[in-house]
């Protein structure tokens, strides 16, 4: 695990693949698989995250965030591996498939969505909230928000120039698919097809979930 390895990765690497590590931790937290160690490392991630993503992104030869950024990334994973994922992924995993969107950038754009989805079934985005000095899952989505505009990744799908047309035309298959994806029987609120459409259409267009 050694930092030095990133410190010539692209910006847009380095703000991407930070904010898919965010997104193993939290989804992982919040999974409906109960595991400590995964919490532990997941929270570790977490904060390590919010501490040193941004920093890395600007100073991109300091070896100590490149460090500290390493060890998130690999913490989420620990994380991950015992308590998989959730419908983040379910869902970008089908925007990077159908329109080639990087995997954390996908993720960075759907996961305060998601977020706002799940806390109508889950209480544990608010220990993650204390982490970073919040409360509510609110809270949360908006700090996930500003730290993804922070390192310059879109708020929107409609941003990463994909036509409204050829969104359209996938939209239905890709709510399927996502419904289907295995990372969906992890989450912990168990969502319809048609939901999942409706976190796609709300992430195209940047506005909030509010159901
Ligand atoms: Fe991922």
């Amino acid at each position: 695990m050694d930092g030095e390895l990133c410190t010539t990765l692209p910006a847009n690497v380095t703000a991407n693949s930070g904010l898919d590590a965010l997104t193993h931790s939290v989804e992982a937290y919040v999974s409906n698989i109960d595991d400590n160690y995964a919490d532990a490392f997941a929270k570790g991630s977490v904060s390590l995250v919010f501490n040193n993503l941004e920093n890395a992104y600007n100073n991109p030869e300091n070896v100590d965030l490149r460090q500290n950024m390493h060890d998130a990334s690999f913490l989420g994973g620990y994380a991950f591996a015992n308590s998989w994922l959730g419908i983040a992924h379910s869902l970008a995993h089908q925007v990077g498939g159908m329109f080639g969107v990087a995997h954390g950038r996908a993720n960075a754009i759907v996961l305060p969505n998601v977020i706002r989805f799940n806390s109508k079934s889950s209480d544990r985005y608010s220990d993650l909230a204390k982490l970073i000095g919040k409360e509510t899952a609110e809270d949360f989505a908006f700090e996930i928000e500003a730290l993804r505009d922070r390192v310059n990744v879109p708020a929107s799908f409609k941003e990463c120039n994909i036509s409204e047309q050829e969104w359209n035309d996938k939209v239905k298959v890709m709510a399927q698919n996502a419904f289907d994806d295995v990372c969906t029987s992890f989450n912990p609120r168990v969502p319809t097809v048609e939901e999942m459409e409706k976190i796609f259409t709300a992430c195209y267009n940047g506005t909030k979930v509010s159901f």
